[in-house]
């Protein structure tokens, strides 16, 4: 019997349960032996439930208790997390999380605690809910120098965007459905400012690199902003609007950062909707790698939390290898980086095509039946930098889209 403690019984810590019952036999099978949680932690009471029986409030009864060998933090927030996992480490348990807080900002740190100790720091869960990223990052591409991670990582804001887009849903709406379902954070201004998909695109990026990437130096950028008429002017275009989390090698710099994203179909991340997340992975040997599946929510989250309980009880008494030093990665300057961009100008169509031709040269004009008293048009490949100045000389610019196409 492999004893285990699950921290915090929310959605993720229910379906941590609801899966290690569902599929007690294989899972038995594949740990090599029957995984058993003896206690759950939470400061709250559930009345009826029977979790009630294992239910304590205090971790050091966790801690102190030596059968307990697998952790598994599912709170959310950095802390108590830190502490609790810290502790947990030094008394000789390996853990698993689900949290990106906790994994973005100390995940350097937790990793070598847990190779010093001959223990296992795992969080497959912190990024991409079911989908495997951590391990093939890890233990798959290994042959490969990674020179490109683009995903769309966060389960909440793919749901709001592809509801807008799809069924015409208001922003508000939408995000109250994804609250309903489970997938949002308990703020959702993580989701939608673009913290949460900043958190995993650092942690990505750390693991692909092997250095830290602080997500506090990742230029983000959420979906707060797009309005109905931005898409309505996309699928004009025979475009979609997602929210790109991108981190690219170029020579030896890195560049990082989270914004809506206009695609067309010919883009692999293209038909990834609702709360599916994807994530493109292009290698210097291997080339483009896809993965896809569901990127928030109880089960397929708490799937991803699962295996890595199998793994970490596959390897007691080894550690596996995790390349992610602390020293940091210094990431360029985001005002050097260039794109296209698609923008909407207020004002009279004339006027504002005259000022736009002067500063921005030729453009491509996109137009949107029913929209009047803007200008709408698609910029060349021009830097950040550039794009600031040029629509600070502009009256009223109503929206600013980078364009992958
Ligand atoms: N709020 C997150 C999302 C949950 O929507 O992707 C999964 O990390």
């Amino acid at each position: 019997m492999i004893n285990i403690a699950v921290l915090g019984y929310g959605t993720i810590g229910s379906g941590v349960i609801e899966v290690l019952k569902t599929n007690c036999e294989s899972i038995a099978k594949r740990a090599g032996d029957q995984i058993d949680v003896k206690y759950v932690l939470d400061l709250r009471e559930f009345p009826g439930d029977p979790i009630m029986e294992k239910l304590v409030h205090d971790v050091n009864t966790i801690l102190e208790d030596p059968e307990v060998k697998i952790i598994c933090e599912v709170m959310g927030g950095v802390e108590p997390a830190f502490t609790f996992v810290k502790s947990a480490l030094l008394k000789g348990k390996s853990v698993v999380t689900s949290n990106k807080e906790l994994v973005a900002k100390h995940g350097a740190e937790l990793i070598n605690m847990a190779k010093e100790h001959n223990l296992n720091f795992l969080f497959e869960a912190s990024v991409g809910g079911g989908i495997p990223i951590i391990r093939p990052l890890n233990q798959s591409l290994t042959a490969d120098e990674i020179v490109e991670i683009t995903g769309i990582l966060n389960g909440t804001t793919n749901y709001i965007l592809s509801k807008m887009c799809d069924e015409g849903l208001g922003f508000e709406a939408a995000l109250a459905e994804a609250q309903k379902l489970g997938y949002a954070e308990r703020n959702p201004a993580a989701d939608v400012e673009g913290h949460d998909a900043c958190r995993k695109i650092a942690i990505l990026s750390s693991l692909a690199f092997g250095m830290q990437v602080d997500y506090e130096d990742i230029y983000t950028e959420g979906i707060t902003k797009i309005t109905d008429i931005d898409i309505l002017y996309s699928k004009a275009l025979g475009a979609k609007i997602k929210l790109f989390a991108t981190s690219i090698r170029d020579n030896d710099r890195v560049y990082a950062m989270v914004a809506p994203a206009m695609i067309k179909s010919n883009h692999p991340l293209f038909s990834v909707n609702d709360v599916f997340n994807g994530i493109f992975v292009r290698g210097n040997v291997i080339g483009d790698v896809m993965f896809y599946g569901s990127g928030a929510g109880k089960l397929p989250t708490a799937s991803a939390v699962v295996a890595d309980i199998v793994d970490a009880a596959k390897h007691f008494g080894k550690n596996i290898w995790t390349i992610w030093s602390s020293k940091k990665l210094e990431l360029t300057d985001v005002n050097q980086v260039k794109h296209r961009f698609f923008l909407r100008v207020k004002g009279s169509a004339q006027d504002v095509k005259d000022q736009v031709a002067k500063l921005f040269g030729e453009v491509e004009e996109v137009k949107a039946e029913g929209i009047q008293g803007e200008y709408a048009f698609i910029s060349e490949s021009i830097s950040e930098q550039d794009v600031k100045e040029k629509i600070n000389k502009l009256a009223d610019v109503l929206s600013l889209i980078r364009v992958r196409f």
